[in-house]
Formats: C-alpha cells, sequence, structure tokens
C-alpha cells in the first residue's frame, strides 16, 4: 500500500487543497437508507471493513452527541490528560468508519488503513449497515440518542453549514423530511429504535444526551466501567470540566473549526451551537409541535425508550 503525500497532512490541510470540488453532495437510497452518493458507490469497500476486537466503535444518529463522547472517551483512555486529546482534531483521533469524498480528501477507510488498533471509529450507520466483524469480533459499542426535536433542530442547523450535506431547505419542510427519514442517515425513529432493541443481546452501552447533560458524573463513569478502565475520582471530575460545552467549544481540537470554511461555515451556524436540552422549544411552533407529537406516538409505539425533553 503506497501513502500518498496526502495521507501524511491533516483533515485540515487536504480540505484547503480541495478546490473544485462540487460540495452539497447528493443523497442516494441504499437499502432504503439516504446516503450521501459517494459513500453508495464505495459501499462495498465499507461493509467488508473488519475492525480489529480491540477497536471501539462510537455509533450515533448526525447530532446526537458524537462529538461530545469522543472527547469523553479519548480523555478516559488517556487518563484525563488534556494535551495528549489535543495532539490532533477530532476527525483526525476518530476515523468515520463510512465517510467517502472525492480525491484528495482521505476517507474513513484510508484513516483507518493509517491508524493501527486499538482506534476509537466512528458511525452513522443504523445498525443493521455496520459492518458484521464488528460484531463477529465483539467489538465495543456505544450508541448516543439524543430527543427528536433537539436532534431535529441541530441536524437544521448542521445542514445549514455544512457544504457536504444537501440544503435543508425551510424548516416548515425540513421537520416533514425528518419526520419520513429523507435525510442523510435516514430514519432517526429506525435509527434509534433499532440500536435499542439490540442493545443487551449485542453488549451495546446506550446513552442519552440528556443524561450526559443532567448527570455528566455518572455517565463518564458508566462509559470508564464499560471501557473496562479505571481512572481516580480527580480525574473524572476534570474529564467532567473539559467536556463541558464552553470547553469544548473553545477547544480548537474538538469544535470542529479545524474544518475549512468551504465544508463547514460556522458564519452559518457554529458546530457548538446550543449544546442544550430543550432547544426545540425556540423552534417549534405550538401546531406543528402538536403534529410531530402525534406522529412520533405511531412511529414509537412499538418500544418504550425514556427519551425526555426538557431537563
Ligand atoms: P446543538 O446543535 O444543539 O448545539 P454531534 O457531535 O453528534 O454532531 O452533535 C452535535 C451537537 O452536540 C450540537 O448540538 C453540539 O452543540 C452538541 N455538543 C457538542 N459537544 C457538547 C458538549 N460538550 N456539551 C453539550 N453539547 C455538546
Amino acid at each position: 500500500y503506497d501513502k500518498t503525500e496526502e495521507e501524511f497532512l491533516s483533515y485540515k490541510e487536504v480540505i484547503n487543497r480541495a478546490a473544485g470540488i462540487a460540495w452539497r453532495f447528493p443523497l442516494i437510497e441504499m437499502q432504503g437508507v439516504p446516503l450521501r452518493n459517494y459513500i453508495v458507490q464505495k459501499w462495498s469497500n465499507i461493509s467488508a471493513f473488519c475492525p480489529d476486537p480491540s477497536d471501539m466503535l462510537i455509533a450515533t444518529y448526525p447530532k446526537a452527541g458524537t462529538t461530545w463522547t469522543q472527547e469523553i472517551v479519548d480523555l478516559l483512555l488517556h487518563n484525563g490528560d488534556e494535551e495528549a486529546c489535543k495532539r490532533a482534531s477530532t476527525s483526525d483521533r476518530f476515523p468515520f468508519l463510512e465517510i467517502q469524498y472525492p480525491p484528495p480528501i482521505p476517507s474513513g477507510l484510508d484513516l483507518l488503513k493509517n491508524m493501527k488498533p486499538p482506534r476509537v471509529i466512528k458511525t452513522h450507520l443504523p445498525i443493521q449497515l455496520v459492518p458484521k466483524g464488528f460484531w463477529e469480533n465483539k467489538c465495543k459499542v456505544i450508541y448516543v440518542a439524543r430527543n427528536a426535536k433537539d436532534n431535529l433542530v441541530s441536524y437544521y442547523h448542521f445542514d445549514r453549514m455544512n457544504q457536504a450535506q444537501p440544503q435543508p431547505g425551510p424548516w416548515e419542510e425540513y421537520i416533514q423530511k425528518f419526520m419520513r427519514g429523507k435525510v442523510a442517515w435516514g430514519s432517526w425513529y429506525d435509527h434509534v429504535k433499532d440500536y435499542w432493541k439490540e442493545r443487551e443481546k449485542r453488549n451495546i452501552l446506550y446513552l442519552f444526551f440528556e443524561d450526559l447533560k443532567k448527570d455528566p458524573r455518572r455517565e463518564v463513569e458508566r462509559i470508564m466501567r464499560y471501557m473496562d478502565l479505571s481512572v481516580t475520582d480527580d480525574v473524572i471530575d476534570k474529564i467532567v470540566q473539559l467536556t463541558s460545552f464552553k470547553n469544548m467549544r473553545d477547544n480548537p481540537m474538538a469544535n470542529y473549526t479545524f474544518i475549512p470554511k468551504i465544508m463547514f461555515d460556522h458564519s452559518i451556524s457554529p458546530f457548538m451551537r446550543r449544546g442544550e436540552v430543550g432547544d426545540w422549544t425556540n423552534h417549534f411552533t405550538p401546531a406543528q409541535s402538536q403534529m410531530f407529537d402525534e406522529d412520533y406516538a405511531r412511529q414509537m409505539a412499538d418500544v418504550d425508550i425514556p427519551f425526555c425533553t426538557s431537563i
């Protein structure tokens, strides 16, 4: 395997060289799940990826708290060493399994090739599309879920600023698209339900954004135990501090300002936007909220997942 010059550059440097790319990649449905065209093109390589048993997966629906959980996990692995966790950006530290871009931007698989296990891998794939190797090798899997309305609001603003995703269109239409699962990575409802139903059988640690917000210490300890790690109470306190919204917002290696403006335009909406529970009340009208809740009750009738929409 020949290393090209690009593989030694950071994401930031490579994206800066990616002039001339037509952004806002269209979605193509793959097994009923809308995914970016480049992901679908490379699907056979992605699904054939086989992790090492020591690799860990952080799986989320987009905007459910991926970056937050990644930072907690990295700090736990480095015993709270802040500087060690600033060795590289979030995108360079955690390969994003299925991500694919036109050249010269490296794919998730390119990053994985250049990194030795144990790796902490990120995915937004619904459970049925996660490469079988993760289950065969009994890799640890952390899933993070966020209540539908806040997740939708966060995704709407993200789709405005992320030039690699389709335009969100008007707010009213976006709500409909989200409800019908016509956004990148598909239906929020199926995503959270399918991981939930499998969590015991497949030993998935299923976390909630709202719990991380309400009692971060308890959740950091749960993650630590799941990872078979043990750090002191002081280190736990330090990790809680370092992963507060304010600290992560100001951390250039975690706040996604390392992604150049041609891809992430923080002047439209910052990646670290609000970081709150209940921001949906500032977006949904009472009529929209009622319509959404009625549909939610239908789509979620077969499970009882303890989501909360305010804390
Ligand atoms: P908002 O858009 O509601 O602010 P992901 O990492 O899965 O893309 O999720 C991004 C969302 O998580 C954004 O939500 C972001 O602000 C929020 N977030 C990231 N780090 C956070 C933290 N340390 N505390 C609270 N929220 C955080």
